[in-house]
């Protein structure tokens, strides 16, 4: 096996089954790093029927030879970080040992969730629909030059005067524009003690350590977490995260140069979802409270178990969108993708798949920038023949129906990218390598 430093991403709006591979990849790794993002991640594991769902902490923490780092471009929850690491060091694994984090990880405080809630409320029927857990504040606060990183946990009396500015200057927005109530400094400051005591041990040079285990000749996974459609560049605007969820998103928010990096896997979901606000060209609308709309939806959302590993959201479902993936494939790079979820299409008597929209009377091929644009564009449907028998747990491709197969060439040949694994359930077992990504 030759050195490979691996990438993964996901290529649609998040929960494509990003968690499920790195974790399966991860046997081949010394560190698995974490480079963008927060705890709005919910990345789902399942080990032999046991089920773990990581948060911020990289997904290669079940496999006890691996190092996990959280790098520079993570936004780092204090509070969640502790609940996380308690609740796996519980189950016995050693987690505190083998977790590194970047001293200029930006710090989400309570101010910025409070702001985050806020400001979703203000939207009213335009909210984002964030997970509320005050990731985009954060990344504000990073790029405005004011943030408290987690580095800074080292020097508590520095630390406290900064944390009194910015608490003052960011009540001073809740109370006046967002007429909420003000976050008190001293409940903030309290808990710093705590938030030192925990972080400040596992604090290290990241890109140092990933340097050095590149020197020494030795394999990284760089886990990307939410979708591209997600980027705050090149996802729908405005509805996107407030982070760089795309390949090159690795480079700056791990520390790692560009050319080092030598296979971007993208993982794909072999319809979609999308949690939250904004455009999906291509949903078949179906309201779980109301129990009402389109019925092949409901079919993929129970097949699909499509409920948000992070809020327990209803995720909507809709068919595959070739055009948003050419998009994926352009932005990231993508080497090669992985197909999660293929046994949720099992009973299916039709498939759709969208290989243009129709745009102000007009066919592209390509989304375009904006969610107002998006709004306008309507799917061109492609229509493939269902294969109507199980794919659960298939790990041969010879096994797979034909119309299966037909399938997964018609996505390839749509993206222009070729499909590397296969995911024909949630446990790791089930999982089918066509293309050793290492190689
Ligand atoms: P992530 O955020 O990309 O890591 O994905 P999530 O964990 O949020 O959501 C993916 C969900 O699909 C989880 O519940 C996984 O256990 C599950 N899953 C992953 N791959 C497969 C698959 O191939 N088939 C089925 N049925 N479920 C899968
Ligand atoms: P994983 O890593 C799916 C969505 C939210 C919202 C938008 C902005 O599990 O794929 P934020 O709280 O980030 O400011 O919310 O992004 N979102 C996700 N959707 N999977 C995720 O992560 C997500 N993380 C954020 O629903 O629409
Ligand atoms: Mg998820």
């Amino acid at each position: 096996m030759s050195k490979r430093n691996l990438v993964v991403v996901g290529t649609q709006w998040g929960d494509e089954g990003k968690g499920k591979i790195v974790d399966l990849l991860t046997d081949r790794v010394a560190a698995v790093v974490r480079f963008q993002g927060g705890h709005n991640a919910g990345h789902t594991l399942v080990i032999d029927g046991k089920k773990t769902v990581l948060h911020l902490i990289p997904s290669g923490i079940l496999r006890e030879h691996v190092e996990c780092f959280i790098g520079n471009g993570v936004v780092l929850a204090p509070d969640a970080l502790k609940k996380e690491v308690e609740q796996l060091e519980l189950t016995g694994l050693s987690v505190k040992s083998r977790l590194k984090i970047s001293e200029a990880c930006p710090l989400i405080l309570d101010y910025h969730v409070a702001l985050d809630q806020a400001r979703e409320r203000a939207r009213g029927d335009l909210a984002i629909g964030t997970t509320g857990r005050g990731i985009g504040p954060a990344y504000e606060d990073k790029v405005a030059r004011r943030g408290l990183r987690a580095g800074d946990l080292k020097n508590l009396p520095k630390m406290k005067n900064i944390l009194a500015e910015t608490v003052d200057y960011h009540n001073f927005m809740l109370q006046n524009y967002y007429k909420v109530e003000p976050i008190s400094f001293e409940a903030v400051w309290e808990k710093c003690q705590a938030y030192a005591d925990l972080i400040v041990p596992m604090l290290a040079d990241v890109p140092s350590l990933i340097d050095g285990y590149n020197r020494e000749g030795k394999s990284l996974l760089f886990e990307g977490a939410q979708g591209t459609l997600l980027d705050i560049d090149h996802g729908t605007y405005p509805y996107v995260t407030s982070s760089n969820t795309t390949a090159g998103g690795a480079t700056s928010g791990a520390g790692i140069g560009p050319c080092q990096l030598d296979y971007v896997l993208g993982i794909t979901k072999a319809y979609a979802t999308r949690v939250g606000g904004g455009p999906f060209p291509t949903e078949l609308v179906y309201s779980v409270a109301e129990d009402s709309g389109d019925a092949i939806g409901k079919q993929l959302g129970e097949r699909g178990r499509e409920f948000g590993a992070t809020t327990g959201r209803q995720r909507r479902c809709g068919w595959f969108d070739a055009v948003a993936l050419r998009r994926s494939a352009q932005v990231n790079g993508l080497t090669g993708m992985c197909l999660t979820k293929l046994d949720v299409m099992d009973e299916l008597v039709e498939i759709k798949v969208c290989t243009a929209y129709e745009y102000q009377g007009k066919t592209i091929n390509f989304p375009p920038a904006s969610a107002d644009e998006y709004d306008l564009c309507q799917p061109v449907y492609e229509t493939l023949p269902g294969w109507q028998s199980s794919t659960v747990g298939i790990e041969c491709w010879d096994d797979l129906p034909e119309q299966a197969k037909a399938y997964i060439h018609y996505l390839e040949k749509q993206v222009g990218v070729p499909v590397s694994i296969l995911s024909t359930g949630p446990d790791r077992a089930e999982t089918l390598i066509l293309q050793d990504v290492f190689a």
